[in-house]
């Protein structure tokens, strides 16, 4: 690597934290009009974690990850100097989760700021946060994804309480001078997208009253079939893009990271990148979607079993809509081989 060239920004560590509560579809089936089986056929969900702690929001998750990841890579919290949190559910519209965060883990000589690009928050904070490194700027970087989807989801309603769960998940982020870590990106948003998946009330376009409560608006709203077939087209084609524009073959990769909305839009992802199953790191099953926890705790998941120089692709798809892919070089190894 020449002297010129910038460092790259790599992932050196990975931590999660969920809730011990685990919502099966069992004991949905005795809350909506709803089956194991319908939800396993058409989601891949077994079951969810919720945070039941009162009182307690997204950062009380993050907290917990950010204290381990610094546990696991031997780093002092006066030693982060940067906080990027990618939430939608935030625990309060301001201030900003990461500065909870670095308060809750003492990060005192930090930054921070909050990511909003639902499903795919996670890979929007990452690309932005990378930034901060390679200019130099910055050289120890913590990304996390956290979500309370427990928070604005109606449990009356059988075809979102299905689907989600709380998690939250973090990365650090430091400079590699050896060519690995993030090596590209292409990340989209398409506001025209934006009804078809959002909260109705509690911004400042509808700001809670009486009325907007009653008539539980400040809960996630989905059109669930048409945010459907964008995820299955847009996810795929995107990761099929950063493939091609890296001239990456289906045998160049050694693990699709796809965010865990649904097993049928990961399967079409991972059939259009040539992929077969067991290189795609599937954990909906124990957590469903928890929107920007979902890439970052399949890393958790996986991480003994990823290897140095490994090529990984990170793709979700999410409200908004927002879309993208990462393309990046593993940095390290847990185990030899
Ligand atoms: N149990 C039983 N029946 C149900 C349930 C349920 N939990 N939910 C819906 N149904 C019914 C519907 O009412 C409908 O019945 P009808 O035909 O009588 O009207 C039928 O099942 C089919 O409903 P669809 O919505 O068409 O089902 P679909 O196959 O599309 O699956 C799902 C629904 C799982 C939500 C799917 O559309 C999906 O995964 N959408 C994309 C989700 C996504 O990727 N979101 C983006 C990320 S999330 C974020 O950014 C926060």
């Amino acid at each position: 690597m020449s002297a010129m060239s910038k460092p790259h920004a790599a992932i050196t560590g990975v931590a999660g934290w969920v809730p011990e509560y685990r919502l099966t579809n069992e004991l949905l089936e005795t809350m909506v009009d709803t089956t194991d089986d319908w939800i396993t056929s058409r989601t891949g969900i077994k079951e969810r974690r919720i945070l039941k702690e009162a009182g307690q929001g997204t950062s009380y998750m993050a907290i917990r990850a950010v204290k381990e990841l610094l546990e696991k890579t031997g780093t002092g919290p006066d030693e982060i100097e940067l906080i990027v949190c990618c939430t939608v559910t935030g625990d309060y519209h301001f201030p900003a989760t990461a500065n909870l965060i670095a308060n809750g883990v003492g990060a005192t000589r930090s930054f921070g700021f909050d990511i909003n690009a639902a499903c795919s928050g996670f890979l929007f904070g990452l690309i932005a946060a990378s930034k901060f490194i390679e200019s130099g700027s910055h050289k120890k970087v913590v990304v996390v994804g956290a979500d309370k989807m427990s928070a604005i989801t109606d449990y009356t309603d059988r075809t979102t309480c299905v689907l989600f769960g709380d998690a939250a998940a973090a990365v650090m982020l430091e400079p590699n001078e050896e060519g690995l870590g993030i090596i590209d990106s292409i990340l989209r948003v398409d506001g025209t997208g934006w009804p078809y998946l959002h909260q109705k009330a509690g911004g400042s376009a509808r700001p809670a009253t009486h009325q907007t409560v009653d008539a539980k608006e400040h809960y996630i709203f989905q059109e669930g079939s048409t945010v459907f077939k964008f995820a299955v087209k847009k996810m795929a084609d995107i990761s099929a893009e950063i493939m091609e524009k890296n001239g990456l073959k289906s045998e160049d990769v050694a693990w699709l990271v796809p965010h865990q909305a649904n097993l049928r839009i990961i399967r079409a992802t991972a059939d259009r990148m040539g992929l077969s199953m067991d290189k795609v790191m599937i954990n909906i099953q124990n957590y469903g979607n928890t929107t920007a926890a979902t890439i970052p705790l399949c890393l958790r998941d996986w991480e003994a079993q990823l290897h140095k120089g490994e090529n990984l692709i990170l793709a979700a798809f999410g409200g908004g809509f927002t879309w993208g892919a990462v393309y990046l070089k593993w940095a390290y190894s847990k185990t030899p081989g």
